[in-house]
């Protein structure tokens, strides 16, 4: 893609009253770009943008799962700038808890936002970037969508799936002119890890103490956390205003760095020690 120079670029965020969304949203008004924001709640939002000047914004309130209102959504946002260049999939929450805690119900509402929601958000805007021969598509995954550690499966498995969605569209979307980015930040400084984001199970299993205190510790990491989301939206930023021939992940933190790199350290092993039993599988050759 060749990002827009001589006009405003109009750019699409969800998830954005709070954390890396709304910095972006602040950035990005600041360059004086427009700004299509979806949110649950736009009073929260404009009241965290305060004396910004917002003549480029449009609020979007809506819930992402509802596909019909996501189109909508989009459809409001090319009326409203006559163009759309980046879409960014920033919505999420995390969760923590262990497996056998996690009810149907936080599994749904999990992927009713990571996986389902952002599904939505694909299939209005692909039209209008595919015809345009142009555009960027940032989904904002997590070290954990690499990398799952206990406490964090519903997480994970939403960002897991995120990541596979993700990597398939970059092959498929590349001949459109279309560029793909998958954000992995690490812990950063957001509303990430308060109760006003982070769920917790409505019951919990005896069984796993070490979990709690898990929990307890991260509840304490709130304002402890390494990452800057001023620099975060600045990386994301400049990544997707360099153009579409950058590499597909962004890794945002030293602590994501560390612990993607013990995770492909770790795959490269499995795979070395199952390098003889895998072909066993294969037809004898004829
Ligand atoms: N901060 C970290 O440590 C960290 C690490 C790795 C990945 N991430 C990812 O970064 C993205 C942004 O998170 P953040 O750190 O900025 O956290 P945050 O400060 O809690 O903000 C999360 C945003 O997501 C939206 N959101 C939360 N729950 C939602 C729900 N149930 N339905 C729809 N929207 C919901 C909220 O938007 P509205 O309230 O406006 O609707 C909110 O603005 C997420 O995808 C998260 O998984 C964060």
């Amino acid at each position: 893609m060749n990002y827009p120079t001589q006009r405003p670029a109009t750019w699409l965020v969800t998830g954005t009253s709070r954390g890396l969304g709304l910095e972006l949203v602040t950035q990005l008004l600041r360059r004086g770009d427009n700004v299509a924001a979806t949110t649950r709640s736009a009073q929260r939002l404009l009241a965290a943008l305060g004396d910004l000047d917002t003549s480029r914004l449009l609020a979007l309130e809506l819930d992402l799962g509802d596909e019909q209102a996501v189109a909508a959504a989009v459809e409001q946002t090319t009326d409203r700038f006559g163009s759309l260049d980046v879409v960014v999939n920033n919505a999420g929450y995390g969760f923590l808890a262990a497996v056998e805690e996690t009810t149907d119900r936080d599994v749904r509402a999990m992927f009713d936002v990571q996986v389902f929601g952002v599904w939505n958000v694909l299939r209005a805007v692909l039209p209008v970037l595919r015809k345009q021969n142009g555009g960027h598509v940032v989904n904002v995954s997590s070290v954990l969508g690499m990398t799952a550690v206990p406490g964090w499966g519903l997480y994970s498995a939403g960002k897991f799936a995120l990541e596979g969605l993700t990597e398939a569209l970059a092959g498929e979307v590349a001949d459109f002119g279309v560029g793909v980015t998958l954000v992995e930040p690490g812990y950063f400084r957001t509303s990430f890890l308060t109760r006003d984001s982070l769920a917790l199970p409505e019951s919990t299993v005896d069984a796993y103490p070490a979990l709690r205190e898990m929990v307890a510790n991260h509840l304490e990491l709130q304002g402890n956390q390494p990452g800057d989301p001023v620099r975060a939206v600045e990386q994301i930023i400049a990544r997707v205003t360099a153009g579409t021939t950058t590499p597909l992940r962004q890794v945002l933190g030293s602590d994501a760095h560390a612990y993607a790199t013990a995770k492909v350290a770790a795959l490269q092993d499995n795979l070395d020690r199952t390098r003889d039993s895998a072909p066993v599988t294969d037809y004898p050759a004829a």
